[in-house]
């Protein structure tokens, strides 16, 4: 017979989802797993935690958040452990495969001393158990990790981030980031907007997500001047299946296209590699500004996206707008190197 402290100490912890995002999206992605009817249970470093209620399903739609992984943390869990518990790790992979038997052929586990004895009898079970093949870009990820007194124990639940969505067929240097395109729109008071315009749309990034989300909205045009990113946003918007929804023009800033009025408006502005060489960006930010003086009607949203804040603010003071929430994010480029842009909500 157990004692009734000795049957506490051998029951497991519940599984639950770290669900991860960019920094400075916190506000976001909780508002996005409330409205989902998710509860927030606890937090870490750009991670909430949520309950676990056995499928995976309601996660994988989260437009927010970056990745997500099934976890269970207790502080027992370090990689000797898990050695000889296997089955505490097989019972994650096996809920995470079991939701899409043909997505994982490969995986990658992350723990310190990767080397060990301990990691490599952990790996050698993963290969042998589920058929899969050790590599370093592997589909299905494994993390053994110690957050201060507790290890957690993480499988990645699909084998892209939740961040890659299927709708980019075309991928455009300096496109923006899915989830921070998410939570630009999520400012713009969407829900009850008819008309949205996104200046400088590059591949569409901003377009496709409005165009899913907000299936109330009647209008929606992007305009670029480039017109292989406009190729880039035919293909995009095409495998979004909002072809008909969507109109893009070949069009320049400076030449003040008339496309007419519009609830609200999103830019992801040009700024570093994605200005053409030669061009100014204060004139071209200055030009923008008075563009959307026209083209916003009153009180609607204009929501810029740009790591030339300050600039962008120094016009701005001297326009009719004025800045009513800032978001500042920050995250590494493919290049190392971090950038620290931010959201920018502008109204009139
Ligand atoms: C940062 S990118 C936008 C990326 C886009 N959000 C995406 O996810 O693909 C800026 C875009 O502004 C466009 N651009 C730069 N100068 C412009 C101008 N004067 N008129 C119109 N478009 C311009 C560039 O061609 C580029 O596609």
């Amino acid at each position: 017979m157990f004692s009734t402290k000795s049957k506490k100490h051998m029951e497991e912890p519940k599984s639950e989802i770290r669900i991860s995002y960019i920094t400075g999206l916190n506000d976001v992605v909780s508002e996005e797993i409330r409205v989902s009817g998710l509860t927030i249970r606890g937090t870490s470093d750009d991670s909430f935690y949520v309950d676990f209620a056995g499928s995976l399903s309601p996660f994988k739609q989260l437009r927010s958040a970056s990745r997500a992984y099934l976890v269970v943390r207790d502080t027992r869990y370090h990689p000797t452990y898990i050695n000889n518990h296997k089955s505490i790790l097989g019972a994650l992979v096996d809920v995470v495969i079991s939701e899409d038997a043909k997505g994982f052929k490969s995986f990658k586990l992350t723990c310190a001393g990767s080397d060990s004895p301990e990691a490599r009898g952990i790996a050698r079970y993963i290969a042998e158990t589920y058929k899969l093949s050790e590599e370093e870009d592997a589909d299905l990820k494994i993390h053994i990790i110690k957050q201060e007194t507790v290890w957690e124990v993480g499988v990645q639940i699909t084998p892209r981030p939740l961040s890659v969505r299927a709708y980019k067929v075309r991928n455009m240097e300096g496109a923006m980031d899915p989830t921070i395109a998410y939570a630009t729109n999520s400012f713009c008071n969407l829900e009850n907007a008819k008309t949205y315009l996104n200046i400088f749309s590059g591949s569409g990034t901003l377009l496709i997500e409005a165009g899913q989300c907000y299936k109330n909205l009647e209008k929606l045009v992007g305009f670029d001047n480039n017109k292989k990113h406009l190729s880039l946003a035919v293909q995009n918007i095409k495998e979004a299946g909002l072809t008909r929804s969507v109109q893009l023009f070949e069009d320049d800033i400076f030449g003040n296209p008339d496309l007419g009025k519009f609830d609200a408006i999103t830019s992801d502005l040009p700024f570093g590699m994605s200005i053409s060489k030669g061009e100014n960006l204060n004139t071209l930010y200055k030009c923008f500004i008075e563009y959307c003086e026209e083209t916003l009607i009153s009180r609607g949203r204009l929501v810029v996206y740009t790591n030339e804040h300050k600039m962008f603010k120094e016009i701005i003071s001297k326009s009719k707008f004025k800045i009513v929430k800032t978001l500042r994010l920050e995250f590494m480029t493919n290049g190392n190197q971090y950038l620290h842009p931010k959201i920018l909500v502008c109204t009139f």
